[in-house]
C-alpha cells in the first residue's frame, strides 16, 4: 500500500469556525475523514497532519523526502512566503501535490504568489475539500506503478 502523508499548515486545524463565508462549514475532523475514505478507496495509506509550526512542517517534509513518501500539501498562509517550506518541498523524491480549499489567485493580491508552485509536481485549488480528494486521485495515479 502507498503511504501518502496529507500535510496542513497554520490554522487549517480551526476550519468549521474560522471565516466559514471563505473557508465553508466543514471542519478539520471532516478534512481528515474525507482524505482517509478517499485514501481507503484508492489503496492508499493516508497519513493526515496539522501544525502550525513552520519547523514542524519543514521536519514533516524531511522525513517524507528521507522516505520517498508522496506528498499533498496544504501550505497555508506559508504559501506565500515560506523559502524554508520551498526548500524542503524541493528535497522531495516523489510527487508533491499544493492543495487549497479556495482558489487563492480569486483572492488578495498576496495570496496570487506560491512560492511551493515551482517545486511541485501539480496544483489543486478552489474545490474545497474536493481539493483533497482530487490530490490523492493524482497520487494514485503517479504511483500506480509502484
Ligand atoms: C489556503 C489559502 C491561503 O491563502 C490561506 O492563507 C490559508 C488557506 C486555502 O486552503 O485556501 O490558510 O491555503
Amino acid at each position: 500500500m502507498t503511504r501518502v502523508l496529507v500535510l496542513n499548515g497554520p490554522n487549517l486545524a480551526r476550519l468549521g469556525s474560522r471565516e466559514p463565508d471563505v473557508y465553508g462549514t466543514a471542519d478539520y475532523a471532516e478534512l481528515t475523514a474525507r482524505c482517509r475514505k478517499v485514501g481507503g478507496e484508492l489503496g492508499l495509506d493516508v497519513d493526515v497532519r496539522q501544525t502550525d509550526d513552520e519547523t514542524e512542517l519543514v521536519h514533516w517534509l524531511h522525513e517524507a523526502a528521507d522516505g520517498a513518501v508522496p506528498v499533498v500539501l496544504n501550505p497555508a498562509a506559508f504559501t506565500h512566503y515560506s523559502y524554508a517550506l520551498r526548500d524542503a518541498c524541493a528535497q522531495l523524491r516523489a510527487p508533491l501535490v499544493e492543495v487549497h480549499l479556495t482558489n487563492p489567485a480569486a483572492r488578495e493580491e498576496f495570496r496570487h504568489t506560491s512560492v511551493v508552485a515551482g517545486v511541485a509536481t501539480g496544483t489543486v485549488a478552489g474545490f474545497g475539500l474536493e481539493s483533497y480528494a482530487l490530490a490523492l486521485r493524482a497520487i494514485a495515479a503517479l504511483t500506480a506503478h509502484r
